[in-house]
C-alpha cells in the first residue's frame, strides 16, 4: 500500500507534525533572524544570514533531499533549503518544552524556564507567519533535541545551525538525529577559537561562569570543529570537510565553521 504514496508521505505516517498556526499580528512574534517576508517587508532579528545562507550551510546542494532542520527558530534555513527543492522538516522547541537552562543554584530557574517558554511561543509564531507568507510546505515538529521522534521517518540530511552551543549534551543531540539520517549531517556553529588555532584545538570552551549567575544561562559549550568532527565520525559520518566564514553578530565579527559530514556506509543502528 505504501508504494503508492510519496516517500515523504510514507515517512510522515504517524509523525507528530505541529498544526500550522494562523498568526494575525507581528506583535505576537519574535524574530530570531532578520527576514525579508512577503507582505511584511524586512523584519529585524538578532542574526542576519540573508544572502549568505548557502555559505553558512557549506554550499551543500539540497535539491531532491529530505532534510531535518534542527533548531529552526524563525525558519530562515528551512525556507532557504526548501527553495532549493528539498522536502523540509523543521524541528524546534515550543512552549511545551524546556530550554537547557544552566541551573545556577542562586537563580530562580523555574521562572527562567517559564519565561523561555513564552519566548519560544513567539519564536514559533514568527516561523508560522513566515511559513504562510512564503507558502511553505515545510512540516514542523516540536520537541527537545534529545528526543527526536523516529516517526518523522528517514531524512537524507540533518542540519544543526547554531544549536549545539545551547545544549548540555551536544553528543546526545547529534546521536538522536543520526538515528534517522541516511547521508549527511551539517553542523554550523560558533568557533571557540580562531580558524588558525582550530587546526589543533580539541577542547570545548565551557561558557557559563560560576561567579556570574546572571551572565550566560542559555548556553553551555563552544565546540571546536575537530571535536564535532570526532563526534560525527563516531556516529558513522566519517567523511567530513570544514568551511570557515566570518559573520557579524551584534557588533562583533565571529568565526563560524560549517562541517559537512557524510556517511561512508549505510547506517546500522536505528
Ligand atoms: C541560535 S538558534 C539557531 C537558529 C538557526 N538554526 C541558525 O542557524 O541561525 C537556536 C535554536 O535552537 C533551538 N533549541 C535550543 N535548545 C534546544 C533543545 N534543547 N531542543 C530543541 N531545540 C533547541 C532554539 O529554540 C532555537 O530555535
Amino acid at each position: 500500500m505504501h508504494e503508492q504514496l510519496g516517500r515523504a508521505d510514507v515517512a510522515g505516517l504517524g509523525a507528530p507534525y505541529a498544526e500550522p498556526r494562523k498568526i494575525e499580528s507581528l506583535s505576537d512574534c519574535y524574530f530570531y533572524h532578520t527576514m525579508d517576508v512577503p507582505g511584511h517587508g524586512t523584519i529585524a532579528g538578532e542574526w542576519d544570514l540573508r544572502g549568505r545562507e548557502g555559505e553558512y550551510l557549506g554550499h551543500f546542494d539540497f535539491a531532491g533531499k529530505r532534510v531535518l532542520d534542527v533548531g529552526a527558530a524563525s525558519g530562515i534555513l528551512s525556507f532557504f533549503i526548501e527553495k532549493q527543492g528539498a522536502d523540509v522538516v523543521s524541528y524546534d522547541l515550543s512552549d511545551e518544552f524546556d530550554w537547557d537552562i544552566v541551573p545556577f543554584e542562586v537563580n530562580d530557574n523555574k521562572a527562567a524556564r517559564e519565561s523561555r517558554r513564552n519566548h519560544l511561543r513567539m519564536i514559533n509564531n514568527g516561523y508560522w507567519l513566515c511559513h504562510e507568507a512564503f507558502s511553505s510546505r515545510a512540516k514542523m515538529v516540536n520537541g527537545v533535541v534529545y528526543d527526536i521522534p523516529t516517526s518523522i521517518g528517514s531524512v537524507e540530511v540533518s542540519v544543526f545551525g547554531s544549536i549545539l552551543l545551547h545544549l548540555r549534551d551536544p553528543f546526545l543531540a547529534l546521536e538522536n538525529a543520526a538515528r534517522i539520517t541516511d547521508e549527511t549531517i551539517i553542523v554550523a556553529d560558533l568557533s571557540p577559537y580562531s580558524k588558525l588555532k582550530s587546526k589543533f584545538a580539541k577542547n570545548p570552551k565551557f561558557m557559563p561562569r560560576g561567579s556570574d549567575p546572571h551572565g550566560i544561562t542559555d548556553g553551555w559549550y563552544r565546540l571546536p570543529p575537530l571535536l564535532v568532527e570526532e563526534y560525527l565520525r563516531i556516529l558513522g559520518f566519517e567523511k567530513a570537510r570544514i568551511e570557515w566564514h566570518k559573520f557579524t553578530y551584534g557588533s562583533q565579527e565571529r568565526w563560524i565553521y560549517t562541517i559537512i559530514a557524510d556517511r561512508v556506509r549505510p547506517k546500522r543502528n536505528v
